[in-house]
């Protein structure tokens, strides 16, 4: 049995962990093993690799995208294949159209050669369904606040493309994205997130 594979992506601050938290109790309460995850750093391997890539030095961009990638190839194969094959539901926080969008886009190494290198490091694993919280960046900076990692410290021209590419990627993918307008209440919007995975 192959449970199903959902991922949330969007810019910073756009709301999304909070927006998991309210899917995995909706699924849970109707019956469902759910395992909620993220990346970077759903793993112990993936921990280390999260604190180099935001809090670490200054990396340079390829550097970036494999530390990404191999993030990745470790957090699929130990924690979200095993879990789809035993039937749960696993909900990411962030998967590979996060690379395509922040490395390929906005870091401007191509969001093919990024595509590529991630699909070949998850053994071409992608989600069933993908929310795409959509926020102008502007908004979702002043909802972090002050305290910005390396990713999030990187300019307002930087996030643009970033909001750009996911809603490319949507538009290219319409029967996976679900493309969600992040602006509202949080209540609201897990009322639309709830009505769109009911829909499917
Ligand atoms: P995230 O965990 O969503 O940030 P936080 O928990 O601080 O809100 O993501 C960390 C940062 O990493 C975020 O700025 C986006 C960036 N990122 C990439 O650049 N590429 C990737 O492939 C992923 C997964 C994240």
């Amino acid at each position: 049995m192959t449970g199903k594979f959902i991922s949330f992506e969007g810019g910073d601050g756009a709301g999304k962990t909070t927006q998991i938290g309210k899917l995995a109790e909706r699924l849970e309460a109707a019956g469902t093993e759910v395992v909620v995850t993220r990346e970077p750093g759903g793993t112990e391997l993936g921990l280390a690799i999260r604190q180099a890539l935001l809090h670490g030095e200054d990396l340079s961009p390829r550097t970036e995208a494999l530390l990404y990638a191999a993030d990745r190839a470790h957090h699929i194969a130990t924690v979200v294949r095993p879990a789809l094959d035993r039937g749960a539901t696993v909900i990411t926080d962030r998967y590979m159209d996060s690379s395509i969008a922040y490395q390929g886009a906005a870091r401007g190494l191509g969001m093919d050669t990024i595509g590529d290198l991630n699909s070949w490091a998850v053994d071409g694993l992608m989600p069933d369904l993908t929310f795409l919280l959509d926020l102008d960046p502007v908004i979702g900076a002043t909802r972090i606040g002050a305290a910005k990692d390396r990713l999030e410290s990187a300019g307002d021209a930087f996030h643009a493309q970033v909001r750009r590419t996911f809603l490319d990627l949507a538009g290219r993918e319409p029967e996976r994205f679900v493309i969600i307008d992040a602006s509202g209440s949080p209540e609201q919007i897990s009322e639309e997130i709830g009505m769109a995975y009911g829909r499917l």
